[in-house]
């Protein structure tokens, strides 16, 4: 059976690479898209993932629209050096044709859920406001999702937009912290393991040529990423964050994870931190263990992530 999933996202030129996956991987039902500001504002987002769909002749697929900003701190300027301003390199793009789906993202979770319980997986890479406002509409609801995947944060390895923070939990640090701490059956794909994943010129020439038009809007919005990374981490590729999340639900095989409590730093000049407690590990205090507990990924095979993401696409 497939899997059915909910994909919330902010594309962003790795966000594109993972709703790809998300529309093309045979075992993955896609339920939805939903968007949200981040590495762009939420309407490109929203036209973004229109377009991925109707590219990957999937404009079946609905798209929800969400958070235009923070729930509390104010919004920094999207990293157009990072994805571009239209969010996918600055390549031009084709003409949307399709509307959002009428519902918030938030309701058009909640309802998605509700209609399927027990059996959705939501998987989330950008900042976290949709699943905060789902949670808000309706608390039950961490007892009917299946798994709840996200990209973001950073156990070990430091962060990527701040010393200690990584760009999704900084971008909303007080929804971040009610998501991770809500009590439903989560896993966190961070920095740790998508640092470890580098999806290289040969993997996406094997994707430009097994996408057809989207193929090339993959090519072109990454050979812009891929420019960023060569300056700041020196690497030749770019790391496929979030399609690292994907690749956590179907091949959790690839990853080691470690079960602990997770918080999310709110103020001052640790915001966004994500702070692990293992479980069973006694501190001086119980402050940092009283979260439900929830995995985290701290090991992964990035070599074979990084060609499963070309195999599914090529
Ligand atoms: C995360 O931040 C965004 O820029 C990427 O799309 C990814 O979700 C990596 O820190
Ligand atoms: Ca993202």
């Amino acid at each position: 059976m497939k899997q059915p999933i909910i994909f919330d996202t902010d594309p962003g030129v790795d966000d594109a690479q993972a709703i790809a996956i998300a529309l093309r991987h045979p075992e993955l039902d896609l339920l939805g898209l939903t968007t949200t500001y981040g590495n762009v504002d939420v309407e490109v987002a929203t036209r973004n993932a229109l377009l991925l769909a109707q590219l990957a002749g999937r404009d079946d697929v609905p798209v929800a629209q969400g958070a235009a900003a923070p729930l509390v701190k104010t919004r920094y300027p999207p990293p157009a050096h990072i994805h571009g301003a239209n969010g996918l390199g600055d390549i031009p793009l084709p003409e949307v044709k399709g509307k959002a789906n009428p519902r918030t993202a938030a309701q058009f979770i909640v309802d998605t859920v509700n209609a399927h319980p027990g059996q959705v997986a939501l998987v989330a890479v950008g900042p976290l406001g949709n699943l905060a406002a789902a949670l808000q509409l309706d608390p039950t609801l961490t007892e009917r999702v299946k798994q709840v995947v996200i990209m973001g944060g950073s156990i070990r390895e430091g962060g990527n937009v701040t010393p200690v923070a990584e760009a999704n939990m900084f971008n909303d640090p007080h929804a971040a912290r009610r998501v991770l701490t809500a009590g439903w059956p989560l896993t966190l794909v961070g920095l740790d393991v998508t640092h470890r994943c580098v999806l290289t010129p040969a993997h996406m020439a094997r994707i430009e040529s097994g996408q057809g038009e989207l193929g090339r809007v993959l090519a072109g919005s990454y050979a812009f990423y891929r420019d960023f990374y060569q300056e700041f981490l020196g690497i030749d590729g770019c790391c496929p964050h979030d399609s690292c999340a994907l690749a956590w639900l179907l091949r959790p095989d690839l990853f080691t994870t470690a079960r602990g409590h997770l918080t999310v730093v709110t103020e001052d000049d640790a915001e966004g931190q994500t702070l692990f407690a293992p479980e069973g590990r006694a501190f001086i205090d119980s402050r940092w263990s009283r979260t439900p507990a929830v995995d985290v990924c701290l090991g992964v095979d990035g070599e074979t992530v990084s060609d499963w993401i070309a195999d599914v696409l090529s």
